[in-house]
């Protein structure tokens, strides 16, 4: 076995275990929810771009503009078809960044912004 294949099992088997233990470097419970591990995931960053589109439609103020999603939560036990995503968004409107709170529910196909505001922190 060659070095690197060596080092490629051991990380294999150090993932698995993060996967298994709660606390551990996988993900941090908070309550009943828990952090989403891969921020830079295509499909969050995608979510978080689909409110802020949803945002624009109904919203009297100037359009927002997606910067990305900055963190985010999922429930620590998913509802079978049904994904809930709370996300923090950066967005910028006049060129002031700021950031927002979205909630999603995906279900199906079928996707809804539960809320979205200002964080206040
Ligand atoms: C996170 O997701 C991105 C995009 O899919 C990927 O390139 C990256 O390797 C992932 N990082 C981790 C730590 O899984
Ligand atoms: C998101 O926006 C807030 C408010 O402008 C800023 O403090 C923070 O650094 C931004 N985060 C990222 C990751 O860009």
């Amino acid at each position: 076995m060659t070095t690197s294949r060596l080092l490629a099992v051991v990380t294999i088997i150090a993932v698995c275990v993060a996967a298994i233990v709660p606390g551990a470097t996988a993900y941090t419970l908070i309550g009943h929810w828990r952090h989403i591990q891969n921020i830079s995931d295509p499909h969050i960053q995608k979510l978080g771009q689909w409110a802020i589109t949803e945002v624009n439609e109904v919203s009297p103020s100037g359009p927002l503009t997606f910067i990305k999603v900055t963190s985010g939560l999922q429930p620590a036990i998913a509802l079978m078809e049904v994904e809930e995503y709370l996300l923090h968004i950066n967005a910028s409107r006049n060129d002031v960044i700021n950031s927002y709170a979205a909630m999603l529910i995906e279900e199906d196909n079928t996707r809804k912004l539960d809320f979205f505001e200002r964080d206040h922190s």
